[in-house]
């Protein structure tokens, strides 16, 4: 009598590890395949929102990629002090799009983009309008994010919409200066 206690005992502690870990695995199964879906693409010509990119893609599960120009921003085209500057005159020309590097993403796999770039003359750089304009991203949620010298996104969302169509949704997220911790972003993507 003992001993068939001491079995069914033994059946019940093995077979409730056994639920506990086919539950723990579908959980984890299902987290993964949900950020299948998320994308976060940035532009960063001197490295401070490809960090925060960097980290938000480690806090979506998110596939990264850069947009590239072409021809890589030099120090004299970044300076705002030129009006010359590549930067000023590609700012101050409404049509201005820059070329970018293109053949290595299928927009189509995801269905959440994250957008970042870094502030230029209080809106995105020219090459973000280049990229929304080179794919297709009808029915896609794209949420902006920035890093600056301290503007804020302004009217920022609704001028990259004019780059997109209809059916997409540009979200305003926020300028992401400081380069918040995995942890802190993981709380941020929640707001979306
Ligand atoms: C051409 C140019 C224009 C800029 N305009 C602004 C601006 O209007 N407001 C602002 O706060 N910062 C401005 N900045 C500063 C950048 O937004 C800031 O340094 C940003 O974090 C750089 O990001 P990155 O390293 O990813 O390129 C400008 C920088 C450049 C090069």
């Amino acid at each position: 009598m003992k001993n068939l206690l001491f079995i069914v005992l033994g059946i019940l502690i093995v077979s409730t590890g056994v639920v506990f870990a086919l539950n723990n695995n579908a959980k984890v199964n299902a987290d993964n395949h949900a950020n299948k879906n998320v994308l976060v693409a940035y532009f960063s010509a001197t490295g401070t929102t490809k960090r925060v990119a960097q980290n938000l893609a480690k806090a979506t599960g998110g596939d990264l990629y850069e947009i590239k120009p072409v021809k890589a921003y030099t120090s004299a085209d970044l300076n705002w002090h030129d009006e010359n500057s590549r930067t000023s005159v590609e700012m101050n020309n409404p049509k201005l799009r820059p070329e970018i590097v293109t053949g290595d993403l299928s927009v189509e796999n995801y269905d959440t983009i994250y957008l970042g770039f870094p502030i230029w003359w209080g809106t995105a750089p020219k090459v973000v309008h280049t990229f929304l304009e080179k794919y297709d991203f009808s029915g896609k949620k794209i949420i902006i994010f920035a890093t600056s010298g301290s503007s804020e996104l302004g009217n920022t969302a609704n001028t990259l919409k004019q780059s997109v169509s209809k059916t997409a949704t540009v979200i305003k997220g926020d300028v992401l200066n400081s380069n918040p911790p995995v942890e802190d972003l993981k709380q941020w993507v929640k707001k979306f």
